[in-house]
């Protein structure tokens, strides 16, 4: 079960002018994470609530995360120190990415923005293509980490200043077209996971998202991160905190 745990910073720094990375020492949070998991971390004064950020990596009993700054969160959460300690409450979310172990064949891991972080601990267990979307040359972060995993790295520029000018649709499509692809996995902004997720189905290839929505307890108490899914024939309210963030891409129901 997730608990709160306080946390010694190591390090945090600048990997653009609106990222960071920050590397906890968080022994029991690291042990126990699996791909797609997520911290909610106290950022603050007293009024502020947690913020939810995804787990980038895991080793030797440090956590790597990666974010941007939004808000008075984020931001407060950049100015951070080695040395700082932090209240985190760790690891969150039972929708995790499926690894398939027994397959050989790559899984497709399409990232956008912020959400290219928690894919990494993917591309690092298996084999994996990756599709990169970014706002421009200056946004693109973790992009060595992933060329350093994966020996298909394939990217998405908003102004076009590298890669494909446009969203990650291009890409998927061409990557789909010429490979056999286990799954497909996905974390980003809803129109591009909603995008990914027709193309995948297009395909008749399993397709996993991680979806973003606000929250509050981060334990599934608040109902603050309802989205819809769907079972069979009915839609009920499902927790991203708790029965996500990674969702089957059938189940969600596009609103
Ligand atoms: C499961 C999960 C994992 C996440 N992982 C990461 C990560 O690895 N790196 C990262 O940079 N960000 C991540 N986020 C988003 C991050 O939690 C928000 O950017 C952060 O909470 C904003 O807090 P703030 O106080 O800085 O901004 P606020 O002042 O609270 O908000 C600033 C702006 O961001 C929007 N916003 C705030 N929270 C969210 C949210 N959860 N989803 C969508 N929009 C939001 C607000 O509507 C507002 O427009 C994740 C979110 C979730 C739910
Ligand atoms: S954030 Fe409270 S139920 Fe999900």
């Amino acid at each position: 079960m997730a608990e709160t745990n306080l946390c010694a910073v190591l390090s945090c720094r600048a990997l653009t002018k609106t990222h960071f990375e920050l590397c906890l020492d968080a022994p029991a949070i690291a042990n126990a994470a699996v791909p797609g998991q997520f911290v909610h971390i106290a950022c603050g004064h007293s009024h502020l609530l947690r913020r939810p950020i995804s787990i980038c990596e895991t080793k030797d009993g440090f956590l790597r995360l990666v974010f941007e700054i939004r808000g008075e969160g984020t931001e407060w959460l950049s100015r951070r120190k080695a040395g700082d300690v932090l209240d985190v409450l760790g690891p969150l979310g039972k929708g995790v990415f499926p690894l398939f172990p027994e397959d050989p064949r790559p899984v497709l891991l399409v990232g956008g923005g912020v959400g290219v972080p928690p894919l990494l601990s993917v591309a690092r267990a298996r084999p994996a293509h990756v599709v990169l979307g970014y706002r421009n040359e200056a946004a693109m972060i973790l992009y060595r980490d992933f060329l350093a995993s994966s020996d298909t790295v394939m990217i998405a520029t908003d102004d076009g200043s590298v890669g494909t000018h446009g969203t990650v649709a291009d890409p998927v499509s061409r990557l789909l077209e010429q490979n056999d692809y286990c799954a497909v996995l996905a974390c980003g902004p809803k129109p591009m996971l909603r995008a990914v997720a027709d193309l995948a189905k297009g395909k008749n290839i399993p397709c996993f998202v991680s979806m973003e929505e606000r929250m509050g307890c981060g334990v599934g108490a608040c109902l603050v991160c309802v989205c819809k899914t769907k079972h069979g024939d009915h839609e009920h309210n499902s927790r991203v905190c708790m029965d996500g963030p990674v969702f089957s891409a059938d189940q969600v129901v596009w609103e």
